[in-house]
């Protein structure tokens, strides 16, 4: 039996198969058991910020292992306290305060508790065709695909959707009665989804208006995918909240919630805990992550090789694009024809990208890339869609 025969046998069938088997990664390539190299321009949907096995971020794990592992969030940690103080200088100086925790889908639970807690109503406003993550609470948020909802119902009650990047549309559902908005900068399982300019300034007025907290998921946009830190800052905004999860510890699994003092003084000894949270081990490839940011200027890197990978994408002529948008390293290519086959063929030609909706091939690589990376990558991208 192989490993692909083994997987269909073992584990439980709640991921679709993308027929590879990846057996380790190095820089902006990963590799299957053959041997066969692959740009690898998915970063496990937008985690491996820095690539593959990078030395700085291995030094630091296996340091930290030798030390202590895992600490409960009742005792103090010197790494759990610098990646906290780090979090807190790179965020918008409106928020004060770190929760940690594993993942993305956990990092929105514990945001609708707090913007319970802290605004003492329960509605939650969310955007059409956003994505939140997939336990009980996140995914009464998410509305990229029925099938994703329908089966669980009843979900969260108290939850409202009108259309991203339509004012008008929130104005309908929002009022007095709204805990929190909860929205992507970028709409990224939503086929990436930018909104104009003034969205969001427009947004945060309403919620202030009606006393409802604006809660910004950048767990896809963040840690510098954009060009910036947080994709919110292109909008001009001060969110009450941030949630955080994917690159922020170069593929460890961490997740964060950054909160405002007066969310944070709403909070008690137990308000919401988990056992592994901020655990010292993905706190050191956490502080390394910014340390590797700050030295390589990865932000910058990603604002300028984004671009030119936009720029570079936009010169395929092709009958089957329909579009290419993108910020910084988040890149759509969108098709006017089913993107299965198109999503195989790069795969088979060494490219892996995600698929995503019907029609949209996503592009997430690592934030390293160079434009050599992408000329390479657009060649095969060209080929690919005009044949
Ligand atoms: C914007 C956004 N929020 C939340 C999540 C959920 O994160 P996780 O899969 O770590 O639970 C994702 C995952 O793709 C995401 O893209």
């Amino acid at each position: 039996m192989d490993y692909e025969e083994m997987a269909g046998k073992y584990i439980a069938p709640t991921y679709g198969s993308r027929g590879l088997t990846i057996v380790k990664g190095k820089g902006i390539y990963v590799y299957d058991e053959t041997g066969k190299k692959y740009y690898d321009c998915f970063s496990n949907m937008g985690v491996n910020i820095l690539g593959h096995n990078i030395p700085e971020i291995n030094r630091a794990v296996a340091e930290q292992l030798e030390r202590i592992t895992n600490l409960h969030g009742s005792f103090t940690n010197d790494k759990r306290s610098l990646i906290a103080k780090k979090l807190i200088e790179v965020s918008p100086k409106n928020l004060t305060k770190v929760f940690f925790s594993n993942t993305g889908t956990e990092s929105v639970e514990a945001a609708i508790k707090f913007s319970r807690l802290a605004t003492g109503k329960t509605e939650i406003i969310a955007a059409k065709m956003g994505y939140h993550g997939k336990t009980i609470g996140a995914l009464s948020l998410t509305s990229t695909l029925k099938k994703y909802n329908e089966p669980y119902e009843p979900l969260l009650q108290d939850v409202k959707h009108f259309s991203f990047n339509d004012i008008d549309s929130l104005k309908e559902v929002i009022s007095e009665k709204t805990a929190a908005v909860f929205l992507e900068p970028i709409q990224g399982e939503g086929g990436i989804r930018i909104p104009g300019k003034d969205f969001f300034v427009k947004v945060k007025k309403l919620c202030e208006q009606n006393n409802a907290l604006l809660v910004i998921d950048e767990i896809q946009s963040g840690m510098g995918r954009t060009g910036k830190l947080f994709a919110i800052e292109h909008f001009n905004v001060e969110p009450d909240m941030i949630c955080m999860a994917k690159g922020i510890a170069s593929g460890l699994p961490m997740g964060a919630v950054l909160i405002t003092e007066e969310i944070s003084s709403k909070l008690f000894s137990g308000a919401h805990t988990n056992t592994f949270g901020g655990n010292p081990l993905v706190c050191a490839a956490s502080l390394a992550t910014f340390d590797y940011i700050e030295k390589h200027r990865i932000l910058e890197n990603a604002a300028s090789v984004g671009k030119y990978f936009i720029e570079q994408l936009r010169t395929i002529e092709s009958p089957v694009i329909r579009e290419v948008r993108g910020l910084g390293l988040m890149i759509a290519v969108e098709l006017k024809t089913k993107n299965t086959k198109y999503a195989k063929d790069l795969q088979d030609k060494g490219v892996i990208i995600i698929p995503t909706g019907t029609t949209v091939l996503r592009f997430l690589p690592p934030l390293i890339f160079t434009k050599k990376d992408v000329d390479e990558v657009v060649k095969i991208v060209r080929d690919v869609l005009s044949s």
